[in-house]
């Protein structure tokens, strides 16, 4: 299946340039981007930072995982590249929903270190604003990161050649 006709789901840490890369992605393939995070604050109509003040990160993950099943259906009818939250794969359900679509999945890895070097002055990312955000990142990446080998099907390193993630991307995808 050639990379129009099925699309691309963006998997990885916050930082790692999941919306960046998949919007440039999607201009590339002519396909729609859609962006996890981006639906949630649209259908909510406040920020994600405001969804965790008012409803804590409960009510986040369960309209994450809603939007999450609505990104996924609208690919597959019509094709699209879906950039995704960092977290998504914590839930075991959706880590099911994303193995199951038939869509290509790349996990964009970048390094604690570069991570760290991208959000340490983010004042968006809830998770990082009343904690350390170093010790953090390390923990969740320590978490996280056999979650996002477990979906993917190509491992995109953007720690040090971000600017060639597109490229890399669609050559894989050809
Ligand atoms: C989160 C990552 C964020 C967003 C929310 C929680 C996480 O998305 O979904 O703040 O748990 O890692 P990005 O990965 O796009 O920053």
């Amino acid at each position: 299946m050639s990379a129009e006709q099925c699309g691309a789901i963006l998997v990885g840490m916050m930082g790692a340039g999941k919306s960046t890369i998949g919007r440039r992605l999607a201009a590339n393939l002519r396909l729609p981007f859609l962006d996890t995070d981006g639906e949630v604050e649209r259908r909510a109509g406040v920020t994600i930072k405001e969804i965790f003040a008012r409803e804590g990160e409960s009510g986040f993950r369960g309209r994450e995982t809603r939007v999450l099943i609505d990104c996924l259906n609208q690919a597959r009818l019509n094709s699209a590249v879906i950039a995704t939250g960092g977290g998504i794969v914590m839930n075991d359900a959706n880590r099911e929903l994303l193995k199951c679509a038939g869509i290509p999945i790349f996990y964009l890895h970048a390094t604690p270190d570069v991570l760290y070097a991208r959000l340490k002055n983010d004042r968006k990312r809830p998770l990082l604003q009343d904690s350390d955000p170093r010790a953090t990142i390390d923990q969740l990446y320590t978490l996280r990161e056999s979650l996002y080998r477990e979906v993917a099907s190509v491992v995109i390193d953007v720690s040090s050649r971000q600017s060639t993630a597109v490229e890399r991307i669609q050559l894989a995808l050809d």
